[in-house]
């Protein structure tokens, strides 16, 4: 599955601004510049419920409409970030007459009583208000930017779940886990056995894999089914409020997921959030919802990746590092996994507070996407034909032999006269009968036959290049050391780069 603008493929080479940053059009006004000198694309900014209605029925999007004038004035795509009911499973941008009405807009409550500031996912009516201020975003969208198509996407809410208890223990939340588990989910389930993630089947399955019962009766008793009955509601709930924006402005919408680390447990992570173990709870749920995309800072990226294209869910990382490795990591996903976007987090961090952020991490993505720019309608062009592959290389992972285009390609980690790089990352894809097209940096390239094929293959010629306007301009011929003497197709470690690489064949 691809993002369409305007009738063609888009590959977003996004950044997400930190939370306060588009509050304020005098603070972006000076930021824009940095983000273009970034080469983006698109920005990921936040529009709060708080600010655009701040008594109940008075909208204001002021801010928004400036927001979107001055992103057209720099060439730039927007996605909005709905911060409603919940931020980081938090309901801070609730409007202020929401946080006074305990009693219409009721409060999660953990085990022991307390009642944070978090709105209940059972709360009706908190759903009803969200979803009439998010109806109301949406339809002051499709008047001001329908013709014009600067917001592409819009995500509701940020990472929701709740934190400090596996689930919500308030009178409401008790009666629906105490009733019966929604005959929505049975009937998804019969639709889509294929699709059932492994830990939930098995867990399905463990209970006598029952097609009526309580929570507990179906799932067993535990966190694990806490979060399950956490994600249906929270699922639910987003949905009521997606599908009032998707009536009145239908472009794609998402929900987003703080991810948990090994060995954590729900409500060590907001429980409930469209995580891998859940996604199946929230693609019943919530079908207004085009995808459901991790916050992607964790090690075990590539991991990840897989888990978030399990039940055909398309791949888009709205948060990562802002470092060389999520450059790297770009790679490997827009290559290997079909990725339609990428958004590094604090996108618009300049010194003095990124001054920890070493100059080559600050700098990573940027390059990363000078290069996308350049190649993305052949990317998109190849990761709709699958002839595409994207790898991240390092010393636990130095290589990989991958079959594309008629031959195997044996990538490994760049080396030359006994000096091997400790990094390497990029994407290779097959353009023709021979000939392939490759970007990236640290890396090398061997060619082979498979088995099937009898014969010598070889390097014909390697060449640079760029795209200027989408046409090839051919720069060095490559050979020598830059082809380490014909064996092998090189991307040098020190600047990514864009390569062609033909070969040769004989009887
Ligand atoms: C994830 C959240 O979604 C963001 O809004 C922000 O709070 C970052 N964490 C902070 O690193």
């Amino acid at each position: 599955m691809q993002l369409f603008v305007d009738g063609r493929p888009f590959l977003i080479l996004g950044g997400e601004l930190r939370n306060s940053s588009a509050s304020s059009l005098d603070y972006m006004g000076p930021i824009w510049e940095r983000l273009e000198a970034q080469n983006l694309n698109t920005v990921l900014a936040g529009v709060s419920w708080e600010m655009v209605e701040p008594e109940e029925g008075r909208f204001d999007f002021r801010v928004l409409d400036g927001l979107i004038l001055q992103a057209r004035a720099h060439r730039m795509h927007l996605g909005l970030l709905w911060f409603a009911s919940w931020k980081n499973g938090m309901s801070s941008y609730v409007p202020a007459w929401v946080k006074s009405d305990v009693h219409r807009f009721p409060r999660v409550r953990l085990q022991g009583g307390e009642e944070p500031e978090v709105l209940s996912p059972l709360g009706a009516d908190s759903a009803a208000a969200d979803a009439r201020a998010f109806g109301a975003l949406m339809r002051h969208l499709a008047k001001f930017d329908a013709g014009e198509h600067t917001v592409l996407i819009v995500q509701v809410e940020n990472e929701v779940g709740i934190l400090g208890d596996s689930r919500d223990r308030s009178p409401l939340a008790d009666a629906a886990f105490n009733g019966p588990v929604p005959e929505d989910w049975f009937r998804y389930a019969a639709a889509n056995p294929q699709d059932l993630v492994p830990e939930l089947r098995a867990r399905w399955e463990a209970n006598g894999s029952r097609t009526a019962g309580t929570w507990t009766e179906v799932f067993g008793a535990g966190s694990a089914t806490d979060q399950m009955f956490m994600a249906w509601h929270y699922a639910r709930y987003v949905d009521r409020v997606a599908a009032a924006g998707a009536a009145a402005y239908p472009i794609p919408l998402y929900a987003n997921a703080w991810l948990n680390e090994p060995n954590a447990k729900p409500g060590d992570f907001p429980s409930g959030g469209p995580l891998a173990e859940v996604l199946n709870f929230w693609k019943a749920a919530a079908p207004h919802l085009s995808l459901l995309a991790p916050d992607l800072y964790a090690s075990n990226f590539e991991e990840r990746c897989r888990l978030f294209t399990r039940c055909s869910n398309p791949l888009f990382i709205p948060e990562t590092n802002r470092n060389a490795e999520a450059a790297r990591n770009l790679y490997l996903a827009v290559g290997s996994f079909g990725l339609i976007g990428f958004s590094p987090f604090a996108i618009e961090a300049n010194p003095p507070t990124a001054s920890a952020v070493p100059e080559a991490d600050r700098a990573a993505i940027g390059k990363a996407y000078a290069i996308l720019r350049q190649i993305a309608p052949l990317v998109l062009q190849h990761q709709e034909s699958g002839d595409l592959v994207g790898f991240n290389l390092d010393k636990e992972h130095p290589s990989r032999a991958v079959e594309l285009g008629g031959a195997v390609l044996e990538i490994s980690l760049d080396e030359l006269f006994g000096h091997r790089a400790e990094r390497g990352a990029g994407l290779v894809m097959a353009t023709a009968p021979g000939e392939y097209l490759g970007a990236g940096s640290g890396f090398r390239v061997i060619f082979r036959n498979p088995e099937s094929i009898k014969g010598r293959v070889g390097i014909a010629a390697v060449t640079e290049g760029v795209f200027r306007d989408g046409v090839w301009v051919p720069g060095r011929r490559l050979n020598g050391d830059e082809d380490d003497q014909g064996r092998a197709w090189r991307f040098s470690s020190w600047e990514p780069g864009i390569e062609t690489c033909t070969l040769y064949r004989a009887e």
